[in-house]
Formats: C-alpha cells, structure tokens, sequence
C-alpha cells in the first residue's frame, strides 16, 4: 500500500470523517461578526482552539482541514495546530486553494485560484506536519449554466493541484461543488453532478493522478435551495449514489461530502440514508463545514462561560454523522 493510500484510507474508514475548518480569514470573520465577535486573528485563533479540543473528537473526526491562519498560529499550550493534532491522534490538512475568482468570458462563473508556488508551499505544509490538503471547485445551476468552458477549467485546475500534492506527499482532497443555490430540481442536480464529475475524473486521469490516493468531495445531489419540490431523503440518496455510480472509479478509497448549507440534521440523514444502499465501492463519509460547527459556533458567541455548551454542541454533530455510518 503506497503512503498516500494509507493516509487517503485513514480519513475514509473507521466510521471517522473529516472536520473543515479551513474558512478563509473574510468567511470566518463574517460568520464570528454574526454572533457578535469581533473578527479578530486572536478570536479566529480562539474559536479554532475551543473546536480542536472538544473532548473525544478523534473518535468521530479523523482529520481537521486548516486554514493557512490557523496553521501557523499555536493553542494556549504553546503547540502550533498540526503538532496539537498530530498528538491526539487527527491528521492535519490544509486549504491551499485561494479562492474563486470570475472566470473570463464566462459571466456569473468562477474558477478557483491558486496554483503559482503551489509546489513550495506544499512542500512547506508537508514539513510542518500537513498530510493532506484540499481544493474546492465552485459550480453553478442556472440560465445555461454551467457552462464547459467553466468545467473544464475547474476540472484542470483540480487535476494540476492533485498532481501538486501527491508529489509531494499529501493526499489531495478534490472538491468540485455543485452549488445548492437556485430553483433548479433534484434531476438537473443530479445530470451536473455526474457531468461535473466524469470531467473532474477525465483530467485527474491526464494529469496521472493516482486515484487510489485521493478523498473526493463532492456535494450530495439535491434540489435547489429555491425550489418547491424539495425531495425526501431516500430520492436525495439514490440519486446522489447514482449520480457517484456513474462518474467515480472504483479505485477512489472514499467519498466525503460537503454539507453545503443543509441543516445539519438533514445533512446526517441523508448520509445515513446512503449507507443502505449495498455493494458501493468506496467509503462514504462526511467533511462538512457548517453542519459539524454550525451549532457550537451559534452556542458559543465569544463568551468563555459557553465554550462547554459549544464544545457539546459540535460533540453531538459529530457522534451523529459518525453513527450515521
Ligand atoms: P460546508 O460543509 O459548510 O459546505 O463546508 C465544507 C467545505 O469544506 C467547503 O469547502
């Protein structure tokens, strides 16, 4: 088994999944600025600690994806986030995308950014103890979009930064996201889905990505947040494992979704629904963002009397999506 097929293996197994907390410094100081804190570097660092040291996280959560922020700042005992983690047992990643920028010629599309340096700064997270990384991809449903001019680009730009990773040494986290934003139906979700996928697996191919040490992370395929016909869990889990049945390899050790602005209950049932579903290739588990940290950051609020409240709160969700599986 190569190295990066055990790290790929260990974030995929055990009924564990993966924690993001990678939000880059504007996303997360709108979201602390929401329930009143002031978005400083030090509260950023303070919200990122109390997650890290929830009691028992390592039983549900086997890696935590960091923002390049958090990576170099230490917890209060001095430890820097990736030695802390590495200590109690969670593999450390790290976004390494730069956001997503308007795509030229393609108005209300993105491409994501950041692949210049991109070989010395993996090489620098990989020395500081960083053993996988992650690049999110963002696709949008609408009026004659998305278009393929926005899909291929995304898709190459994934596969250029996977090929990046694993020479050296981190497992790539491939992330293209099919927004949930829009009136679109779970059928129109489910044909991008596939196609955006197929894309995303055709250039990870030419770029001769080892597939066998990467963690895919698509969305689920769901109807638009604006549309009437919002379907059951089990439509959202067939059609997600179909639309996966026809674009991923079997060689992928493991699925871990976005949870992408569903509730976070929503977003455990829909993975547990998935579960019933027999002879599946690879492991599906969970990466959520918003529906692992959502609720501990509404109970917190910056106040230290809350940070037990909090650390219960995101406990709970992660209990949850692990029993999920
Ligand atoms: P959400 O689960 O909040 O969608 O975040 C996951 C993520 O990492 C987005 O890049």
């Amino acid at each position: 088994m190569s190295s990066l097929n055990k790290i790929a293996r260990t974030l995929v197994s055990n009924r564990r999944g993966i924690l993001a907390a990678d939000e880059s410094i504007g996303t997360m100081s709108t979201r602390l600025e929401k329930v009143g804190v002031e978005a400083t570097a030090e509260n950023r660092r303070l919200y990122r600690e109390l997650i890290v040291t929830t009691p028992q996280l390592a039983e549900s959560i086997s890696g935590i994806i960091l923002a390049d922020e958090t990576f170099y700042q230490k917890l209060s005992n001095g430890r820097t986030f990736p030695e802390y983690l590495s200590d109690i047992g969670i593999l450390a990643g790290i976004k390494v995308d730069t956001g997503a920028k308007a795509l030229a010629g393609a108005p209300g599309e993105k491409i994501t950014e950041g692949l210049d340096g991109l070989r010395e700064r993996v090489e620098e997270y990989a020395r500081l103890g960083a053993t996988f990384a992650k690049w999110r991809a963002v696709i949008t449903i609408g009026d004659s979009v998305p278009s393929d001019r926005a899909v291929h680009a995304n898709a190459h730009a994934l596969a250029r930064y996977a090929g990046l990773c694993q020479e050296g040494g981190l497992v790539p986290i491939v992330e293209p996201e099919v927004l949930m934003d829009g009136s679109h139906s779970l059928a129109t979700c489910q044909k991008v889905t596939t196609s955006v996928i197929r894309t995303v697996f055709d250039q990870l191919e030419l770029m001769k990505v080892q597939l066998d040490g990467i963690v895919l992370k698509p969305n689920m395929v769901v109807a638009g947040s604006e549309s009437s016909e919002q379907p059951s869990v089990e439509d959202v889990a067939n059609a997600t494992v179909d639309a996966l049945r026809a674009s991923v390899p079997p060689s992928v050790p493991g699925i871990a979704f976005l949870s992408g602005g569903q509730r976070p209950e929503v977003a455990t049932e829909n993975l547990a629904a998935m579960q019933n579903i027999d002879s599946l290739p690879w492991e599906l588990t969970y990466s959520f963002g918003r529906a692992l940290v959502g609720p501990a950051l509404e109970t917190w609020r910056g106040e230290s009397a809350n940070e037990a409240a909090a650390q219960g709160a995101l406990s709970e969700r992660a209990v949850a999506n692990a029993s999920a599986r």
